[in-house]
């Protein structure tokens, strides 16, 4: 399965902050938004990466991630013009996607907890794969409603009366219909391409699975100084309390076997010396001690 990252927009809610980078590099306290995202696919299995982004933002990318190769993964790089929906990503990536199946996160959607994408990675025959998590403010999100038995019923993007507190987190798995799905779709009244159309096209067909992320699970967004920061404060907690990272891409590349040891090595020792090489340095010596 390859991976999508999405990260467009205009940041316009972060304003000034994305005056000169976009909201996906700002910080979320040690690292660039985007780490997040990637390190939860790289650790759900995904190697191969299209990084969709504005023309204007492009070039910030590459300079951070590059071709991916110094991390066991390969990312390819696309423009989105206009900020023309979600699901708009899978016509742009449409030579990337061949005749794979595909997975898409969106670059400012942080996850923290658990094994649910794992599993839901792993139990994927076809079809569409999504999540809902309970949240308090449904109506900012797609929002799904289940029957009596759990299954989900359907999905609507923004309701103003929302039919459940389980909002779509922005990580979808989709088999290779999706892209010829993706250009039956039309514009909503927002002027966009809609994932939660693409997601109800599924639901139609009867090919729509839906997990519940469970209480112990964490999912934050960050666009706006608010939750931006209080983004920033969830991470450092955990981080100090626990000694590990969320959302290093290094680690993650390393455990799922991308990285030797020796190319970990070699990744550790051209970077400064700082508390993230030291984390890494850590995370090596920890394997070769319990290998
Ligand atoms: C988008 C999707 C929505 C989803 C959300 C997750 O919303 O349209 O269905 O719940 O991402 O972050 P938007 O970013 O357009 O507000």
């Amino acid at each position: 399965m390859k991976g999508i990252v999405l990260a467009g927009g205009a940041g316009s809610r972060l304003y000034p902050l994305t005056l000169v980078a976009s909201k996906q590099l700002q910080p979320v306290y040690d690292k660039p938004m985007v780490y997040y995202p990637l390190t939860t696919l790289i650790e759900s299995g995904i190697r191969e990466f299209c990084l969709i982004s504005t023309p204007h933002d492009l070039a910030r990318f590459q300079q951070l991630l590059g071709n991916g190769k110094s991390w066991g993964i390969s990312i390819e790089y696309r423009e989105q013009p206009k900020p023309a929906g979600i699901a708009q990503a899978f016509l742009i990536a449409e030579t990337f996607i061949g005749r794979d199946d595909v997975t898409l996160i969106l670059g400012d959607n942080i996850f923290y907890g658990g094994d649910s994408f794992q599993r839901a990675f792993a139990e994927f025959k076809g079809g569409a794969t999504i999540f809902g998590y309970h949240v308090h403010d449904p109506q900012r999100y797609g929002v799904v409603e289940f029957d009596d038995d759990g299954r989900a019923i359907s999905i609507e993007e923004k309701p103003k009366q929302p039919k459940s507190n389980y909002a779509v987190p922005g990580l979808y798995l989709y088999d290779n219909n999706v892209v010829a799905m993706a250009k039956g779709l039309r514009p909503s009244a927002r002027g966009e391409l809609e994932i939660t159309d693409l997601n109800v096209a599924y639901l139609g067909r009867g090919q729509l699975r839906v997990y519940r992320l469970s209480r112990g699970f964490a999912w934050l967004d960050a666009g706006t100084s608010s939750s931006l920061h209080a983004a920033s404060a969830y991470v450092q907690t955990i981080e100090e309390r626990q000694g590990i990272k969320i959302g290093c891409p290094e680690e993650a590349a390393f455990r799922r076997g991308f990285l030797t040891l020796q190319e970990m090595e070699t990744l550790t020792a051209g970077m400064p010396h700082c508390e993230y090489r030291e984390y890494l340095l850590n995370a090596v010596a920890e394997t070769k001690r319990l290998s």
